[in-house]
């Protein structure tokens, strides 16, 4: 069989471990011809391609980002874009797709296979806001990495007797900041899914002030949001799937922190840090328990659908259940344990 593989969207630690897999496995296994197109779905457009073997794969577990690059690249947004797609999907011979990328990539995958194309999916994202699987390889390391540099902070912060602001990544969802957080021992954690009120975070730390606490970590998810007229907040340009770019919820929320308490106020802002490097050994294992189970699923001939962990087991769900929408922070993890500490 000749299996395509590509991943798209913003990098992941893991994505390596996943092509490894199915290269492995494919090639070992099945007998399969693989081959790799370069920069998501802009090389299928372009029918920029790589042979993959396992030898091609030698070295690549431990190594962050992806060997085959990746791009925003969303067909559906170019004229004739989807035909296209398809049109050099089978110029290139490629009895079926592995598309290995979030919601974007996946959302993608499963329009044209609706359209034809034989593809399988499989969910990264550092953000893990992907449904129908318990976590997306990536988010492991990125909390790790999160939770590294808050630790870094802590110091710095008792030292000065400072708060430290510490914005992460999370679009639509906030589980890095809520994870690092929780790891990290924050006084305050700001997400996405729960509109925050500026005055209530600053009573807070005030109150933890007030016991004789003088450093404090608010931890600010990219997303984050203020409750509707309490803060003014800035907006980006736009990506090929109609995303903000983000950053800068973190400057403000300093800002006002530090003109609402007095407090000494510092900000970091970790950005693209948190997607680099080398993935931790549960990343590795996970994209590459799913890297196998998508060249099974190819297989089966099971089409439109993507690989999953669900209660400890990798299952198999369709596309269509996994994409749209986001996956957000469990409510119990947010208030029943992390805002325990809030303050
Ligand atoms: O991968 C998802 C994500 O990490 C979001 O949290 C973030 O907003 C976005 O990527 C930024 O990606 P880029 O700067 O690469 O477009």
């Amino acid at each position: 069989m000749r299996v395509g593989l590509l991943t798209g969207g913003g990098d992941c630690p893991g994505l390596n471990a996943v092509i490894r897999a199915v290269v492995r496995k494919g090639e070992f296994q099945y007998g399969d011809d693989l081959v790799g197109f370069l920069d998501g779905w802009k090389g299928v457009l372009e029918r920029q391609t790589m042979p993959l073997d396992v030898e091609a794969c030698r070295g690549i577990l431990p190594k962050g980002g992806t060997m085959l690059g990746t791009s925003r690249t969303n067909p559906y947004k170019l004229e004739g874009g989807a035909q296209q797609a398809l049109d050099n999907l089978r110029a290139e011979r490629i009895d079926s797709l592995i598309a290995i990328g979030g919601d974007d990539t996946l959302g993608v995958a499963n329009k044209l296979a609706k359209e034809g194309l034989v593809c399988v999916g499989v969910p990264k994202t550092i953000d893990n806001d992907l449904e129908g699987t318990e976590v997306t390889f990536g988010f492991h390391t990125a909390v790790q990495i999160a939770s590294d540099a808050i630790d870094r902070l802590h110091t710095t912060a008792e030292s000065h007797d400072r708060v430290m602001v510490v914005e992460v990544m999370g679009r639509h969802a906030g589980w890095i900041a809520t994870e690092a957080g929780i790891a990290g021992g924050a006084a305050f954690i700001l997400i996405p899914e729960e509109p925050f009120d500026i005055e209530d975070v600053c009573a807070r730390l005030k109150s933890r002030h007030d016991r004789g606490r003088y450093a404090s970590i608010v931890v600010v998810a990219e997303g984050a949001v203020p409750k509707e007229g309490t803060m003014e907040v800035q907006s980006g340009e736009t990506d090929a799937f109609g995303h903000v770019r983000l950053g800068g919820i973190g400057n403000r929320v300093a800002a006002s922190i530090g003109e609402k308490t007095g407090f000494e106020t510092r900000v970091t802002i970790l950005g693209h840090i948190q997607r680099g490097g080398t993935p931790t050994a549960f990343d590795r294992i996970l994209a590459t328990r799913f890297g196998i189970a998508a060249i099974d699923a190819v297989h089966d001939g099971a089409t439109g659908q993507m690989v999953a962990l669900q209660a400890g087991q990798i299952v198999r769900i369709p596309l269509s259940e996994a994409v749209g929408s986001s996956k957000t922070v469990d409510p119990e993890l947010y208030h029943g344990v992390a805002e325990v500490f809030f303050g």
